[in-house]
């Protein structure tokens, strides 16, 4: 079985959601809308509704997080699920207990669905893979793999701000080649008909072979974001450059860190985006930040 088709049952629904690439059109926007009916219940005095009542929700985090965490258990106890958070570093796998072992006891328990962030590209797919029929996965974050939500997210922002996506120009800027959260939003704004979608950064953190995903390549900030409707901003993931791909944080927010200055390129009414967490001065100034856009 390959990749892509994994996450889909016999009848092409969603049965893991694992990555973008390999969705089609009409299940981005089928999730778009969904999510679209529940906006106003984090508004609501009882938030709360009772989709997911009855159903068990396991968060399963290798990787330390607290923004997707949080975001996930929240999510799943307004649904009304019940929710499990399990911290591997302190959980039995650490007394040597392999991880098939230790989800195969999550099923016996009756869990239904498993929300997994790991370091390693694929082990979402792994879980996928490996786990009981009756449950579903989803990829919180794996490597510099892909993150689907925050893509989705990310993609209902946009539409939520500027409408339809074919009248669009997108920049996503930064450290692209250490980037899940990049590489997902670039599955997704090209499956969702964006008219142009770039990528700039500085040419040891741009991918080889990036152009073949249908992006625009930029090394210079203010020609790539002359005249876009969104900017996306990304971290410089320190954690995960091996050698030296950049000279300084300083030289870095000198040639592509974000300030009203080269926000100015964009178009006028241009949304700027970033996924979290923001290192002030390092891609993003404060003002823009803190600012109306
Ligand atoms: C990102 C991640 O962990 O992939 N954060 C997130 O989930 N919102 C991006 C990052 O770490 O820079």
């Amino acid at each position: 079985m390959t990749k892509s088709n994994l996450q889909l049952d016999p009848e092409g629904r969603l049965k893991h959601f694992l990555s973008i690439e390999g969705l089609r059109r009409p299940m981005l926007d089928e999730i778009l809308d969904v999510a679209e009916s529940f906006v106003g219940v984090g508004e609501k005095t009882v938030k709360k509704v009772p989709l997911l009542r009855g159903k068990t929700v396991v968060n399963l985090f290798f990787e330390s997080s607290t923004r997707t965490r949080t975001t996930f258990e929240l999510a799943a106890k307004r649904l009304s699920a019940d929710v499990l958070n399990i911290n591997i570093s302190t959980s039995a796998t650490s007394k040597g207990e392999s991880l098939l072992d230790m989800l195969h006891n999550l099923e016996a328990m009756h869990c239904d669905m498993f929300v997994v962030r790991h370091a390693d590209s694929g082990a979402a797919h792994f879980i996928a893979r490996h786990v009981a029929p009756h449950i579903s996965v989803i990829n919180a974050g794996d490597g510099r793999h892909a993150h689907p939500t925050q893509a989705m997210l990310d993609m209902f922002t946009i539409r939520r701000h500027k409408g339809e996506f074919h009248n669009l120009r997108v920049a996503i800027v930064g450290d692209i080649l250490h980037s899940r959260v990049a590489r997902s939003q670039i599955h997704a704004l090209t499956t969702l008909g964006t008219a142009e979608v770039r990528v700039i950064g500085p040419q040891t953190l741009i991918p080889q072979n990036i152009e073949t995903l249908g992006v625009h390549v930029f090394n210079d900030m203010r020609a790539g974001l002359q005249d876009v409707d969104v900017v996306i901003m990304l971290r410089l993931q320190r954690e995960r450059m091996a050698g030296a791909l950049l000279p300084s944080e300083h030289e870095y927010f000198q040639l592509f860190g974000l300030t009203e200055e080269t926000l100015a390129h964009a178009a006028p009414d241009a949304i700027v985006m970033h996924p979290g967490p923001i290192n002030r001065g390092v891609e993003m100034a404060s003002e823009v930040a803190d600012g109306p856009r």
